[in-house]
């Protein structure tokens, strides 16, 4: 694609005429945004750049590790790749909160305090990047509850806790095909680059009431299972958005000889254009009843599972 190979040459200039031989701090979640930036940066200026990933315990399987397999020094990118392992300390500060939002504040207020501890071990750098992208930037120009909303979803941005000198946000004249393009021109997976939305709360408002190691292992598993059928049939490309979620009820079941008292998941599937609608997607029987035998039998802690039929609104996506 020629029009992104000229994106990113120039990008690539701009960033090193800018940055000279100044540092770099990036907080790599993972998701498309931010691993296109930190692709491109570490093209531009190498080991000036340090990304700082933080596992929050609240990742979807595996997720910790792909993301280091792809940035870290085992992967194809030259930069500075730091893990922090904070699972425990999430764990403990979510400990008996059950209410959304004070959930989403505790994740939020925790994830500023490691990325500032990370900083300031890192001592003192120029810049700070952000993976603000075109949408990102027309939407909090905006009043009314397109601001409220995104402003709830944490994507405005971090605040200047870290003494830097000046943001970079590369990306902010992209749209999001745009976006994934330029990160198939610098080497990214597939995987990466056609990830679907991931909130940045993670599994934490994908469990409904309090967060436990223990319900995390259970939707992870869950989810893993549910992707993985997606996938099998073929439907991962056309629904906009689809997860498995813990709900806080338990039901009572039957296991062999046993009588169960365990947990309920909601599926979860929408087509959505914007997020701001959706409906929920018309998945075929068999493959949400595969789904459904395999999540009994593989995932201890779960004896039903339910799929969520509820069009947004009056539902959100998510459930929390
Ligand atoms: P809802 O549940 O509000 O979700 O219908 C709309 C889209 O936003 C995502 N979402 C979030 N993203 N932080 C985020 O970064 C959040 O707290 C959050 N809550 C919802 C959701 O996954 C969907 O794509």
């Amino acid at each position: 694609d020629w029009k992104m190979d000229s994106f990113v040459e120039e990008s690539i200039a701009n960033i090193r005429e800018k940055v000279g031989d100044g540092k770099v701090l990036l907080a790599l979640s993972g998701g498309v945004d931010s691993s296109v930036l930190a692709a491109l940066l570490a093209r531009a200026i190498g080991k000036q750049l340090t990304c700082v990933f933080v596992d929050h315990g609240l990742l979807r399987k595996n997720e910790g590790d792909e993301v280091e397999g792809v940035f870290g020094s085992k992967g194809n990118f030259d930069l500075n790749f730091v893990r922090v392992n904070a699972q425990e300390r999430y764990y403990a500060k979510l400990a008996g909160v059950t209410e959304p939002e004070s959930k989403r504040k505790i994740i939020g207020e925790e994830f500023i305090r490691v990325f500032e501890e990370e900083a300031k071990k890192i001592g003192h750098v120029e810049f700070l990047a952000q993976g603000t992208i075109y949408p990102d930037v027309v939407e909090s120009g905006l009043g009314g509850e397109s601001a409220v909303i995104k402003s709830h979803h944490n994507v405005g941005g971090l605040p200047d806790f870290v003494d830097f000198k000046e943001i970079i946000e590369p990306l902010r004249d992209l749209f999001k095909d745009e976006v994934r393009k330029a990160g198939l021109e610098l080497g990214l997976p597939n995987h990466l680059v056609y990830r679907q939305p991931f909130p940045g709360p993670g599994l934490g408002i994908r469990i409904i009431g309090e967060v436990t190691a223990d319900k995390v292992r259970i939707v992870q598993d869950a989810d893993a299972i549910y992707r993985e059928e997606i996938a099998r049939a073929g439907l991962d490309k056309t629904i906009g958005q689809y997860f498995a979620a813990l709900t806080n009820m338990q039901s009572v079941g039957v296991m062999g000889d046993e009588r169960t008292y365990d947990y309920a998941i909601a599926l979860r599937a929408v087509n959505t254009i914007d997020f701001m609608t959706a409906e929920a997607a018309n998945i075929p029987w068999e493959v949400l009843q595969k789904v459904m035998s395999r999540i009994i039998n593989e995932v201890r802690g779960v004896n039903r599972v339910m799929y969520d039929l509820t069009s947004k609104p009056p539902g959100t996506i998510e459930l929390e």
